[in-house]
């Protein structure tokens, strides 16, 4: 049996994950708030107050950026530092440079924060800062591959625990997809043009905005999945083998379905095609994982009676397993024929933005928060009870109101009279819009309460009493030595 000791517990560097934990809190509300100033702009177009700083087309890719990079961004810092050194039991390689990935990152979200609302924009999207910026992130990333991979190189357990596998690929693969997509010719200070034209241009654009979602926005969490639910469910993953053939297929796959974003454009028809394919064949290893994580609850669903934190982290897996199979039907040509350019997109996304992303990322945090500061656990369970049925409730509005109007703008928009003329003229079907924006909204604004309601709740845990016996970390765990990994029980 292997007992962390308190003192090997203080071994690891929890200094830079309790930075980007803060930081997710921080960025999380700045992001969905600056979300919830756009969607109500989609409402009273008249909130912009006529500055352009304010308008839409410079707030929206602050939200995306703000959401995905600094939220998402900052969550997958603390999780995959706090991961790789726990399951490795191997202190952090090199702390200066860990240091340096943190004030590199919010220099880069600074950067964007102020750059994006100035309108100074590559245009591609979730690509969309300028030169200076992306050699930073280029910096930050090449240093955060250094330290993650050094602290593998360092490990003192012999397996190399399946979320790190998860974690590992995303780092190379962004590495990858960032400086590919953003190879350009800077013509002045803020101001560069892509070194892609016209159909290459989209192809790569998509190739990144697709494996950006697929590495950002899932392989990564899944990482954070592996870890933090069979800690919180106290049960080993359901099947160690279904993760590593989990891990193989999703990375495989998801390279090659990009062009599902530009079905019925220029692309050839035949990376049309195969993008389709490739859709429909990632529904497998994606529903793969999360049986394989909600099955990991086998003999504890009575635990989700009582603690929110699971609750959190099996919504987030019915939320993953409800975008991929809807990813997968859009995916289909026919069916995108109604759902591109429609809400029904917007609603895709939320479901695996806020049900999937953001709710994995509260139960991580959740479970992180009070290890980190040394309590006992966090300050009032009953607000994490809250924090989950309002996120819930808030999120359910979001999507099903997306959904609603996407099929119906779809459907208005293809409606034709016998005579062969529209049935209905474009500003016909905004204003059939309205009452599911404002629904939206109101959808948006719940979330984001919930988001304040956690902040609140993280800022009593982090300044309150130290556990009554800070000998015994909270993180401490026994385990066979020949389970250690399988049960990530490090
Ligand atoms: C309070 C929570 C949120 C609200 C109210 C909100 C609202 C919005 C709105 C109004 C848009 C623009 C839709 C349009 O152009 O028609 C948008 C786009 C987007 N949001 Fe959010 N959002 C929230 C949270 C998030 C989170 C947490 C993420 C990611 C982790 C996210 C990711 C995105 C993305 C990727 C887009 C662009 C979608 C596309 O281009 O198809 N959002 N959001
Ligand atoms: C099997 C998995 C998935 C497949 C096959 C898939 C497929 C698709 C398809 C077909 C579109 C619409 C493209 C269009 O008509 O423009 C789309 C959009 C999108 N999906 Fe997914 N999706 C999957 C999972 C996810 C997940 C889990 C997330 C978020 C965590 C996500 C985020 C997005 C975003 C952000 C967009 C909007 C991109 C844009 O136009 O700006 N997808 N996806």
């Amino acid at each position: 049996m292997v007992r962390l000791s308190a003192t090997k517990a203080e071994t690891f560097n929890y200094g830079v994950v309790r930075q980007f934990a803060i930081m997710t809190v921080v960025w999380g509300i700045v992001g969905m708030l600056v979300g919830v100033i756009i969607a109500a702009q989609l409402l009273w177009p008249q909130l912009n107050f006529d500055i352009p700083w304010l308008t839409y087309g410079r707030l929206r890719p602050l939200h995306t950026n703000a959401v995905i990079f600094a939220f998402g961004g900052s969550a997958l810092f603390a999780a995959s530092y706090y991961v790789v050194q726990r399951t490795c039991q191997a202190r952090l390689f090199c702390g200066a440079l860990a240091a340096f990935t943190f004030w590199g990152w919010q220099l880069i979200i600074v950067g964007a924060a102020i750059t994006l609302p100035l309108g100074i924009t590559t245009s591609k999207e979730y690509a969309e800062l300028e030169w200076p910026i992306d050699i930073l992130i280029t910096l930050v990333w090449v240093a955060y591959a250094i330290v993650f991979f050094g602290t593998i190189v360092k490990r003192k357990a012999k397996h190399i625990y399946v979320a790190n596998w998860f974690f590992g690929s995303y780092i190379l693969t962004i590495a990858v997809l960032h400086i590919v997509n953003n190879i350009e010719l800077p013509v002045s200070m803020w101001k560069s043009y892509s070194a892609y034209a016209g159909v290459q241009d989209a192809m790569v654009q998509w190739w990144y905005g697709h494996n950006a979602v697929g590495f950002f926005l899932t392989t990564s969490f899944l990482g954070m999945m592996y870890y933090f639910i069979p800690k919180q469910a106290q049960r080993p993953i359901y099947s160690y083998r279904l993760s590593i053939v989990h891990f193989w297929a999703l990375a495989f796959t998801y390279m090659w379905a990009g062009p599902h974003h530009l079905l019925y454009t220029s692309l050839p028809d035949w990376t049309q095609s195969l993008g389709m394919v490739f859709s429909l064949i990632l529904l497998a290893p994606s529903w793969g994982g999360m049986i394989n994580g909600i099955m990991t609850l086998s003999g504890a669903w009575y635990k989700l009676r009582t603690d929110p934190i699971l609750k959190f982290m099996v919504v987030s897996l019915s939320f993953y397993g409800m975008s991929t199979f809807e990813g997968s039907m859009m995916s289909i040509r026919t069916v995108n024929a109604l759902s591109h350019y429609t809400d029904w997109t917007i609603g895709h996304v939320h479901s695996g933005a806020l049900g999937w992303v953001a709710m994995i990322t509260f139960g991580m945090l959740y479970y992180l928060i009070p290890r980190l500061w040394g309590r006992e656990k966090m300050y009032s369970t009953k607000l994490i009870e809250v924090h989950f049925w309002i996120a819930t409730i808030g999120v359910v509005l979001y999507i099903a109101s997306m959904w609603i109007a996407g099929v119906m703008q779809g459907l208005m928009w293809r409606a034709t009279e016998p005579d062969g003329s529209l049935t209905y003229s474009f500003v016909e079907s905004v204003k059939s819009t309205f009452p599911f924006y404002a629904i939206r909204l109101a959808g948006g604004l719940l979330y984001l309460s919930g988001m304040c309601v956690m902040a609140y709740n993280v800022f009593k845990t982090v300044v309150g009493e130290k556990a009554v016996n800070p000998e015994i970390p909270s993180d401490s765990v026994v385990v066979p030595p020949t389970l250690v990994t399988a049960a990530a029980g490090a």
